[in-house]
């Protein structure tokens, strides 16, 4: 199995585990970390609608939970009919922990419809180094 075929198994996986009671969207990511290591996520959402967390959020944080530090590329996979594109928090949650020129898969049913970079996706962005100066 490719790596690209894994990653859409994982997060279809993920996608099916998703807690989406209210608006019944179904999210799935997996993000490669740069030693190859995938991390599956699923949107959970809340009574309280806000506190709602994102696909790709709960996919990285586990990655940042296992100790790794970099994204090597980014999957995401919906239950919608159209194309599975990041919301604008989730696009900056990304931009944290990858370079520019990321690839970020993103599905149309159970196939990467399109692949675009980080940088595509949220250009002239802003990121650690605005802040960070050693
Ligand atoms: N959602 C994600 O999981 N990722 C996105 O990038 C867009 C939106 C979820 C949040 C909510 O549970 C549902 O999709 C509808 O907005």
């Amino acid at each position: 199995m490719s790596n690209i075929e894994t990653m859409i198994k994982m997060a279809q996986q993920a996608m099916d585990r998703a807690y989406a009671p209210y608006s019944k969207y179904y999210v799935g990511a997996c993000v490669e970390a740069e030693d190859g290591d995938l991390f599956a996520g699923c949107n959970v959402e809340n009574a309280s609608y806000s506190v709602t967390v994102c696909a790709e959020v709960n996919a990285i944080s586990s990655l940042i939970a296992a100790g790794k530090k970099r994204i090597k590329s980014l999957l995401v996979i919906s239950s919608g009919e159209k194309i599975s594109a990041p919301c604008g928090k989730c696009r900056q949650f990304i931009r944290e922990f990858a370079g520019s020129d990321v690839p970020v898969y993103l599905c149309l049913k159970d196939e990467v419809s399109e692949t675009i970079t980080v940088e595509q996706m949220l250009p002239k962005s802003f990121g650690p180094e605005h802040l960070i100066n050693d």
